[in-house]
């Protein structure tokens, strides 16, 4: 049987971080599912459909990655794809407690499924979007962060918004 996978997210936007995690996960399954949470309480900078459009362009290159919008539970997404591994990656120990929570969660509501920890690169361990998206409402340089694409429409939204 194939070996399918979710990595979740908000991806608001997607980081060279969250790449990272993508690229090596996406060799250790036949399928990796990108899976963007489409969560309207938390007034997103980009749409769900901009965000899937820039992670669709961002892995273009690696075959074996499609991406997906999705709303609602997570477990129940991953059983609608078929898939029994969700992918998180683990940048500090600060990122523990919530994890840890959540796949213990995930796993009661649906013990098929397990979820699996990467540790993100060092590279990228201090990197998140909420940063990147602070950097950018400031006029600081985000082009070490995220993909060029990334970041010019990262700071097209800002200029609008001023
Ligand atoms: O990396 P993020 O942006 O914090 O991603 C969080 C995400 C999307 C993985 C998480 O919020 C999620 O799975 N949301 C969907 C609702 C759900 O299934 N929650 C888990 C039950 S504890």
């Amino acid at each position: 049987m194939k070996k399918k996978a979710i990595y979740p997210g908000t991806f608001d936007p997607i980081t060279y971080g969250h790449l990272d995690i993508i690229q090596r996960s996406a060799e250790m399954v036949d399928e990796l599912i990108v899976g963007v949470l489409t969560n309207k309480g938390k007034s997103p900078l980009f749409t769900p459909e901009e965000r899937v459009e820039m992670i669709k362009d961002a892995v273009k290159d690696i075959p074996n990655v499609k991406v997906l919008a999705f709303d609602g539970l997570l477990i129940e997404f991953a059983k609608k794809q078929k898939a029994t591994i969700i992918i998180r990656g683990l940048r500090a120990v600060t990122d523990f407690e919530y994890e840890l929570q959540m796949s213990q969660t995930n796993r009661v509501l649906s013990p098929e499924v397990d979820t699996i920890f990467l540790t993100t690169s060092l590279k990228w361990a201090y990197l998140s979007s909420s940063t990147v998206k602070e950097v950018a409402a400031f006029g600081g340089d985000i082009s070490k962060f995220v993909p060029k694409k990334v970041a010019k429409q990262i700071i097209a939204r800002y200029s609008i918004n001023k």
